[in-house]
This record gives structure tokens, C-alpha cells and sequence, in this order.
């Protein structure tokens, strides 16, 4: 009988504490009086890497405010092949659109931002690329702090990496380096879970036969990404592990110390206090309120509640809003440049004309090839049968066709030094060992459009990882719930367009080895036999940028006389204010961005508990 009692006594324990580990949606649940150590503003990919780890000491009270809606149950994050559908104007997103871009023929196009925890993390295409070992010595040399340095930042990629299984559990050996990972840390990364035998044959061959521009490198994320290799995916168990599932997992969220709360937008931060000489802002401004799914479209925030709250963070306030969220929040705080706020009627709390300047986002194509195989993506795409077979069997085991996002291989090129672009470019990588080009190759036309039954398609994405072409994020506006003005720059500079044209000629060198002239038909389109001009209009007309954004907030050595943040983190001029997210990169990486700012997040963390201890 005993037993029974202390069962139920278990089970009832059990309640309270299932009870509070939630994620709060109404202001009035907040168990605090919104007074913390430190309030964390955003929950995307890095605030939640900074919430969990502050609130590992049980003596950090940490709040964190997400204006976004909660990522628990939803699908189409969860299945890796059906992110496309959060990528339209949903709840999911911020819905935000450019200015007109000169270097892309005057198109507006569409920004993706996540609007949800985990952020980016929660809807992006789950590629795990750290960049190259040059890249972070660059941030080293720039910030003048070491710990930025590749091989003092790489423990941190490792705490933040749980090295997994791939879905379908096939031996791995020889597709990557187990010296350069850890099964140790929190988001998982693993290999890709379905395989496309005829596919991969022809990958791994064209390696073989044009190993001058293709080597294989076997381990891309080895600080040395150039050659072709396995691309590596946050994916674990046949899902998307995003900051949310794997920071804010349920062993997490029960922390009494961590609090978050979802459908609360930031507005500024306040009371700017200057007692001591080192002035700081001591109050986080939001309003909270529950989504309004049937709001007209095109009329942003009004889900928005009128209730507004002031989260005072006695320690510090850890700005993770974002490379977008981060400027708008600091501009609209009075922290930025001077005359431009003066032109809106906000007062200036801080001249900081770095905010929101020399912004950057890579440039991207995607190019396609017919092949007369049909172990194709489409012949899955395209047939409701298997379509339907492949959502079962990943309902039922999470193995088959949807466990990934489409690519598997990817190949990272530099052009040559003897390129005639450097006769009036300067090298925009940061080294020998950097590339310029991505390629990315997928069996299948992945994400684009459909195309029919019969139709079956070899993708290659190309893409500049190197720009030199430089953007800006402004307002033009003082209410904070007015979208701010994006504008990425994209295609500016020449050497961008250059190093596309090369991207393209090395996809068509690619497909045109000897093994692939079995299944190739021939590109959809052929941009082999137009003239320079000609490329340039079709790259002009068709590039899109890969939603890698960073440098709004960017770091800087703590002397120079650009930049906003200090290589600590802290804003410059300021106190207790500390941006973690990818704003804080001056330049990209030559990679996808997100493990580049789990890494960020994770040394910030260790950072801030240093400075508190
Ligand atoms: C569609 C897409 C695909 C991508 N694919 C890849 C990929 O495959 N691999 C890769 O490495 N990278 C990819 N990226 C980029 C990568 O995901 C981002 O660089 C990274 O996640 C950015 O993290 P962050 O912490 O800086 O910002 P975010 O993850 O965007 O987090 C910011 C958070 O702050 C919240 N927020 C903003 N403003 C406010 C406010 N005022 N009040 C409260 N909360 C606010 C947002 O809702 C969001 O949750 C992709 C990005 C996108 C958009
Ligand atoms: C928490 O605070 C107590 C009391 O001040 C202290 O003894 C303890 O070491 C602190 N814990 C951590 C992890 O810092
Ligand atoms: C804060 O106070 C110091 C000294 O009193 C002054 O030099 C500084 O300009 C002030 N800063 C701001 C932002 O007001
Ligand atoms: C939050 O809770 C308060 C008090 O219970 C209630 O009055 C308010 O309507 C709630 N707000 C929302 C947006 O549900
Ligand atoms: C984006 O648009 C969708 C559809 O109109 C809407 O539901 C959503 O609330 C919008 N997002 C924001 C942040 O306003
Ligand atoms: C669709 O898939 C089913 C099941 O594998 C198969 O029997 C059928 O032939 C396919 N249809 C087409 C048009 O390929
Ligand atoms: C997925 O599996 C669950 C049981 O695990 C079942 O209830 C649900 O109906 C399945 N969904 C679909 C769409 O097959
Ligand atoms: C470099 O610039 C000069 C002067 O504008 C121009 O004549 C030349 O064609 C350029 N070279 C290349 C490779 O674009
Ligand atoms: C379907 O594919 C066939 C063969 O390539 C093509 O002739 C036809 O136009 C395509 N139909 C559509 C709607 O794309
Ligand atoms: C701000 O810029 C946007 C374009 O990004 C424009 O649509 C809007 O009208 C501008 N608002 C004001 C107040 O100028
Ligand atoms: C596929 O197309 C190639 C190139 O046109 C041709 O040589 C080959 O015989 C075709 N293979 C099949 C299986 O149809
Ligand atoms: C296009 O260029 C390629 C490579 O130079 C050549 O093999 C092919 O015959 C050309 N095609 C046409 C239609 O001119």
C-alpha cells in the first residue's frame, strides 16, 4: 500500500512541477514580479542558447521575451522536408520585404525571419557549416581578442553539437571526421538519413574524375572547407533539432529560474540611467498580446496587445533580437546615429552610427539539369502515392525521404588567384583556405517549383559566399512596430556577379563529367551559350539571398572607432547591454550562418557567467 501512496504522491509531484514547466503566454502567469538578473530579448538561435546556460547556475533569474508564437507540435518544423511551408507570409514569420534592390533589377523581395522560438533555427534549412578556420582568425584580428580565433572558438562549436546518428543508421565511416566533433553537446547534427544510390554514385565519382576542381574533402567542418564533401544537418532522430528543441528542452524549461514568454514584442529599451559615468538602460519595454491569425494580410503586428509592460533585468539586458530585430530594437532605444534619429524625433541616447550599417547576406542562384532517372526527389514530389507512403513511414519510424531538407552534398570552390576579377578586387575571403563559391547538389529540384510525373531534375544551388556588396538596416519611422527599412545591397559589387558567372561554369563543369552523360538530358536552361551580359541579366533576375544576414550590430576592437559592439559583446559606450546573435559578425562567414552563431551564443554565455560570478 505504501508504495501506492508514494506512487501517487510521485504522480502528484510530478503535476506540480509539469505544471510549471510551460511556456508562459500571458504576462499575469509570470510567477515574477518582471524583475530578473537578466532578460533576454528574442528567443530565437542564440537568446535561447544564452537563457539556457545563465540559468544553469540555480542563482540567475532569467526572463526571456519572444515575440513570436511557440514551435511545440508544429509539423511542418518538425518534419525536415516540409519546412517550405512556414516560409510564406504564416504566423511563423515576421513577413518582411526589402527595398528595391538596383543590383537585382530593381526587385523587392521577400526577407525571412522567424517569428517563433528558436528562431531562424525553427525554419531554416538545417545546414551545419561552421566556415573556415580563416574566417574566425579574421574576427580575431578584427575584434583583437583571440577568443574569437578558430581554434579557441572550436571547443565551442563542440559544446553546442550533439553528433548523432544519421535516420537511417547506415555506417558513416569515410563521410566524415569524428575528430572534429562531439556527441556531447545539445543540437543535434548528423549526416544525411535516405539515400539515392544512383545519385550518390555519381557525386562521389565526379570527385574522382575531375579531382583538380572537385576534391573530396572529408570533412568540410574540419576548419578546411574547401572540396567537395557530406553535407552535415541539424537533424537528429529524423527531425529538425532547432535551438528551441534542444535549449529549451523539456529538462530545461522546468528550471524555476527560466522564464519565457511567447507573443511579447520589444519595443525599446528605457530609462537610460547615467549615475555612475557608465550609462546603461535598466528597463525592456514590450507589449504582449495572443496572435490574430485572421488579420488581413499586409498589415503587420496587429496581434499585438495594448497591454505594455516594463521586464527590468537587475544584471543585464541581452539584446538576441536578431540581425534584423537587434538594430531595429537599438535604434528605436536611441542608440544609433545621431542626425538620423534626430530626423524621427527620437532622442539620442547614444551616437552610434555603426547600428545597422555595412549589413551583408550572400547571393544565390539555383540551377537544374533534366536526368532520365527517376530516383528523384520529384518521384516523391510528384506522386501522391509515395508522397503519402513517405508521411507514414516518417509518422511511423521518422526514417524515409523526409528526414532531410534536399541537399546532401555540397562543394566549396575558390577561384584562382590568377582570376581576372583581382585585377580591380581586393580578395574579399578571409585567406587561401576560404572559399568564394558554394555548391550545393541535391537529387532533385527541391524546394522550386513543381514541375510534372514525367519530369525529373539534378539541382545545383550556386552561391557567393565571399560578397563584397554591403547593405544597410534603417527606420524610417519612430513607432517600433513599424517594420524597419532592409536593405540587403545585393549584387553591388561586381566581384559578387563575377564569382556567380564562375559558380555557374562550375555547375555545368560538374554535371558535364564523363559519369553523369548515363542520366543527364541537359540543363533546363541553357546558360552555358549566353554572353557575359546575358548571364549577368539571368543572374540579376533570378538571384535571391540565403537569409544569412549579420553584421547590423557588429563587433569591433574596443578602440576602433566603427563597429557598435566591443569583443565582449557589451554595446560600446554602454553598461550592462550585451547583443548575442548573428548581428555581431562584421563579416560573414564563408558558410551558412546558424552554427556560426550557436558557437557566438555559447562563448557569450561562459562571457557573461564570468563577468557575474
Ligand atoms: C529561411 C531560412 C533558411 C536558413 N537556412 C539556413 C541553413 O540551412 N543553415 C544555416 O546555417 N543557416 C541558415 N539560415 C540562417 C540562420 O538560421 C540564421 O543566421 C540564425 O538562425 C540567426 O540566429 P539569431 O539568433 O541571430 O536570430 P534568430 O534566430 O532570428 O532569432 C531572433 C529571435 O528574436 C525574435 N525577435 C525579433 N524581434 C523581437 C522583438 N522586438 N521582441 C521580441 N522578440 C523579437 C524573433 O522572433 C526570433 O525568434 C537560414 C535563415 C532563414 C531565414
Ligand atoms: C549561489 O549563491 C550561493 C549563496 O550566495 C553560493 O553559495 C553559491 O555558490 C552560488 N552558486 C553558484 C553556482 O554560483
Ligand atoms: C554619462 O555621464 C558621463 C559623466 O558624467 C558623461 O561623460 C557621458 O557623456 C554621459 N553619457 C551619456 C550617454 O549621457
Ligand atoms: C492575461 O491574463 C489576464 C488576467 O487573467 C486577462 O485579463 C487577460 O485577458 C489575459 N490576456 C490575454 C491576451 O489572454
Ligand atoms: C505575417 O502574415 C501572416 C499572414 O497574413 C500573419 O498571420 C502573421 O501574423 C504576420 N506576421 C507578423 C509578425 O505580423
Ligand atoms: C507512384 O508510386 C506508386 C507507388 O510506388 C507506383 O506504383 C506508381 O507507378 C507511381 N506513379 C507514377 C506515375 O510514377
Ligand atoms: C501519426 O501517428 C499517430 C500515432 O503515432 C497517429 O495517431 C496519427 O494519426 C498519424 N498521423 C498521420 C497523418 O498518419
Ligand atoms: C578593371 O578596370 C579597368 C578600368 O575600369 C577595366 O578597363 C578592366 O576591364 C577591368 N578588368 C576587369 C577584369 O574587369
Ligand atoms: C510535363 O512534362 C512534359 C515532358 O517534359 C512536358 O511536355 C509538359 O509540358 C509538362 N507539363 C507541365 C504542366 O509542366
Ligand atoms: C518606410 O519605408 C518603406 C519601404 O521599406 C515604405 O513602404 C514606407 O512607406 C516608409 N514609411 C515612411 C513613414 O516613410
Ligand atoms: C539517358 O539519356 C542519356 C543521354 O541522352 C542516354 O545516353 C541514355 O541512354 C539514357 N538512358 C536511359 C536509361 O534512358
Ligand atoms: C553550348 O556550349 C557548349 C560548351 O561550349 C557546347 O558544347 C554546346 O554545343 C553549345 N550549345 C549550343 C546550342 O550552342
Amino acid at each position: 500500500m505504501l508504495p501506492g501512496i508514494l506512487a501517487r504522491v510521485l504522480i502528484l509531484l510530478g503535476y506540480i512541477t509539469a505544471s510549471r514547466c510551460r511556456i508562459y503566454e500571458n504576462v499575469s502567469d509570470l510567477p515574477e514580479n518582471l524583475i530578473y538578473d537578466f532578460v533576454v530579448i528574442g528567443g530565437g538561435t542564440a537568446g535561447l542558447v544564452v537563457a539556457n546556460r545563465l540559468t544553469e547556475n540555480p542563482n540567475f533569474s532569467v526572463l526571456v521575451l519572444e515575440a513570436g508564437v511557440s514551435n511545440v507540435g508544429v509539423l511542418d518544423s518538425i518534419i525536415p522536408s516540409f519546412v517550405g511551408n512556414l516560409l510564406g507570409p504564416t504566423i511563423y514569420e515576421w513577413n518582411y520585404t526589402t527595398v528595391p534592390q538596383s543590383g537585382l533589377n530593381g526587385r523587392v523581395l521577400d526577407y525571412l525571419r522567424a517569428h517563433m522560438l528558436g528562431g531562424c533555427s525553427s525554419h531554416n534549412g538545417m545546414f551545419y557549416t561552421r566556415g573556415s578556420a580563416g574566417d574566425f582568425d579574421r574576427y580575431a584580428k578584427i575584434t583583437g581578442d583571440a577568443g574569437w580565433s578558430w581554434s579557441e572558438i572550436l571547443p565551442y562549436f563542440l559544446k553546442n553539437e550533439k553528433w548523432s546518428p544519421p535516420a537511417d543508421h547506415h555506417d558513416t565511416s569515410g563521410e566524415f571526421n569524428p575528430a572534429f566533433h562531439s556527441t556531447k553537446g545539445l543540437t543535434s547534427v548528423s549526416l544525411p538519413g535516405f539515400a539515392w544510390p544512383i545519385f550518390y554514385d555519381h557525386v562521389l565519382q565526379t570527385t574522382k574524375e575531375l579531382p583538380d576542381e572537385f576534391p573530396f574533402n572529408l570533412d568540410m567542418n574540419s576548419g578546411f572547407p574547401l572540396g567537395l564533401g557530406w553535407l552535415q544537418s541539424t537533424v537528429g532522430d529524423g527531425m529538425r533539432s532547432s535551438s528551441a528543441t534542444s535549449y529549451l528542452a523539456s529538462e530545461f524549461i522546468q528550471r524555476e529560474n527560466l522564464n519565457v514568454l511567447i507573443h511579447a514584442q520589444v519595443s525599446q529599451l528605457v530609462d537610460a540611467q547615467n549615475v555612475t559615468g557608465e550609462p546603461f538602460f535598466d528597463g525592456v519595454k514590450f507589449k504582449q498580446g495572443i496572435s490574430c491569425p485572421q488579420q488581413p494580410p499586409g498589415i503587420l503586428y496587429n496581434e499585438i496587445g495594448t497591454s505594455e509592460f516594463t521586464a527590468r533585468a537587475v544584471k543585464e539586458i541581452i539584446l538576441s533580437a536578431g540581425a534584423v530585430g537587434t538594430p531595429n530594437i537599438l535604434m528605436h532605444s536611441g542608440i544609433g546615429d545621431q542626425a538620423m534619429l534626430n530626423a524621427l524625433g527620437i532622442p539620442t541616447v547614444l551616437h552610434l552610427p555603426g547600428v545597422g550599417q555595412n549589413i551583408q547576406d550572400q547571393a544565390s542562384i539555383s540551377t537544374r539539369w533534366f536526368v532520365n532517372t527517376t530516383q528523384t526527389i520529384e518521384s516523391i514530389t510528384q506522386n501522391a502515392t509515395r508522397f503519402n507512403e513517405a508521411f507514414e513511414e516518417w509518422n511511423r519510424s521518422h526514417t524515409g525521404p523526409f528526414v532531410e531538407f534536399g541537399p546532401t552534398h555540397v562543394a566549396w570552390l575558390r577561384l584562382p588567384s590568377s582570376s581576372s576579377v583581382f585585377e580591380n578586387h581586393t580578395d574579399p575571403s578571409a585567406g587561401p583556405q576560404t572559399p568564394h563559391i558554394e555548391l550545393v547538389f541535391e537529387a532533385g529540384a527541391g524546394l522550386g517549383p513543381p514541375g510534372n510525373a514525367s519530369q525529373h531534375f539534378m539541382g545545383a544551388g550556386v552561391a557567393v559566399v565571399t560578397p563584397a556588396s554591403r547593405g544597410t538596416i534603417t527606420i524610417n519611422s519612430s513607432n517600433p512596430f513599424d517594420p524597419p527599412v532592409i536593405d540587403l545591397g545585393l549584387l553591388q559589387n561586381d566581384f559578387d556577379i563575377f564569382a556567380l558567372r564562375e559558380g555557374i561554369k562550375s555547375a555545368y563543369r560538374f554535371f558535364g563529367a564523363p559519369v553523369w552523360q548515363d542520366i543527364i538530358i541537359g540543363p533546363t536552361q541553357d546558360l552555358q551559350n549566353l554572353t557575359t551580359d546575358a548571364l549577368d541579366e539571368f543572374i540579376r533576375n533570378t538571384a535571391a539571398p540565403p537569409l544569412h544576414l549579420v553584421g547590423s550590430a557588429a563587433m569591433s576592437a574596443r578602440d576602433a572607432p566603427d563597429g557598435v559592439v566591443n569583443p565582449d559583446l557589451l554595446v560600446k559606450g554602454l553598461a550592462r547591454l550585451r547583443v548575442v546573435d548573428a548581428s555581431v559578425l562584421p563579416i560573414v562567414p564563408s558558410a551558412h550562418t546558424q552554427a556560426a552563431t550557436f558557437a557566438l551564443a555559447e562563448r557569450a554565455a561562459d562571457m557573461i557567467k564570468e563577468r557575474w560570478m
